[in-house]
């Protein structure tokens, strides 16, 4: 059976109808139009569908939408505060730090909620921050590049 969850979505309050075990990927991609997070493998091994939730990276595959209710949700769209880019996702353009960019919008989540945490992480804070996040292209290198990129920028 349906029921009605409320949660507030990259700062706007969200309203779906849905049931209780629908995860939080779903109703961000497939109800609320927020194709950033993807569906890699489903069981919170990934990273792919990482977002926010409650200032705690959380896979959303894995969450389902009555553990997110109440909650405050920030997906890879709504990281920048305005319309410029969150400093992150600056640097991964200027960096280049993508292929098939698949795994991108979690690594970024991933990032800025380290950068939030640590302003000025060390490459092996930054490599342990992105351990959870998979990546078959093999970016890794360039990935770490750009977040210690984004440490030196202020915004
Ligand atoms: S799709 Fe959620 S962690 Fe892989
Ligand atoms: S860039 Fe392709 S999965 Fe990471």
């Amino acid at each position: 059976m349906t029921q009605v969850f409320e949660l507030t979505v990259n700062g706007g309050p969200v309203r779906v109808e849905t049931h209780p075990d629908t995860s939080l990927l779903h109703v961000l991609r497939e109800e609320l139009g927020l194709k950033g997070a993807r569906f890699g493998c489903g069981v919170g091994l990934c990273g792919a569908c990482f977002v926010r939730l409650d200032g705690q990276v959380v896979p959303s595959c894995d969450t389902p939408i009555w553990s997110a209710a109440g909650k405050t949700v920030v997906t890879v769209e709504g990281l920048a505060p305005g319309d410029a880019l969150h400093r992150v996702q600056q640097a991964f353009l200027d960096e280049q730090a993508a292929q098939c960019g698949y795994c991108i919008s979690g690594i970024m989540v991933s990032a800025a909620d380290l950068l939030d945490k640590n302003p000025a992480p060390d490459e092996r804070a930054v490599i342990e921050a992105l351990d959870r996040n998979l990546c078959r292209c093999g970016v890794q290198r360039r990935a770490v590049r750009a977040v210690l990129a984004a440490t030196e920028v202020t915004g």
